[in-house]
């Protein structure tokens, strides 16, 4: 069984992901995090994110490296939005994402075109979605946990960027896939929002 969990930066796909993993006891991939390594390798190398052969250069990057918390700050979330724009990275990346979804018994992946370019044919397909200011509200209570002091419009104008960056750019943009489900988290609490999700997989099994 395939599990193509999508949405944008703080809709709660990540958690819903891996809790859809442990309930169905499946392996699952973080996507964003491939990007994320792409990103961290071109600003330890110096390069141009913005450059698409400096981004692609970075591909190469080793497994060891998705387990680096270091991934996860929002200044190398931004670099990531850049460098996943390019067309040969998405490429780059491609055959990795799909040997991950193929292999036997089945995974869970979340990202941005699950649904829609990595596994079109995913057994069950959910969008995961939440209004910018909600999103940006649970972000800056996490930056706040972290010890990070930043202001709320900052955060909000951040996720806005990068809804716009994921949205409109030529290759795989964000975008619900027209058979997926769509669950939004505004108003559910983690485990409502878990709960919910499980639902909809059971009824498409
Ligand atoms: O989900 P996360 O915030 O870790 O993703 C970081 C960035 O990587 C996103 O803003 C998006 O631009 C890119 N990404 C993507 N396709 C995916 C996963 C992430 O383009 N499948």
């Amino acid at each position: 069984m395939i599990i193509a969990v999508d949405g944008p930066a703080a809709s709660g796909k990540g958690t819903i992901a891996r809790a859809l993993a442990r309930h169905y006891g499946l392996p699952h991939l973080d996507t964003g995090l491939l990007y994320r390594a792409v990103a961290a390798t071109v600003l330890r190398e110096e390069l141009d994110p913005e450059k698409e052969a400096d981004a692609v250069a970075s591909c190469g990057f080793p497994d060891s490296l998705l387990d680096d918390p270091q991934l996860r700050t929002d200044d190398i979330g931004k670099v990531a939005s850049v460098v996943s724009a390019h067309p040969l990275v998405r490429a780059a990346l491609l055959q990795r994402q799909r040997r991950f979804a193929q292999q036997p018994g089945g995974a869970v992946l979340d990202g941005r075109d699950i649904g829609t370019v990595i596994a079109p044919d995913a057994d069950v397909k959910l969008f995961v979605k939440a209004t910018p200011t909600i999103r940006a509200q649970r972000r800056h209570a996490e930056l706040r946990k972290a010890g990070q002091n930043v202001s709320l419009d900052r955060v909000l104008a951040d996720i806005r960027a990068r809804d716009d960056r994921d949205a409109r750019r030529t290759q795989a943009p964000l975008r619900q896939a027209d058979d997926a489900l769509a669950l939004d988290t505004s108003f559910l609490s983690i485990e409502a929002a878990v709960q919910r999700a499980i639902s909809l997989v059971d009824t498409r099994l």
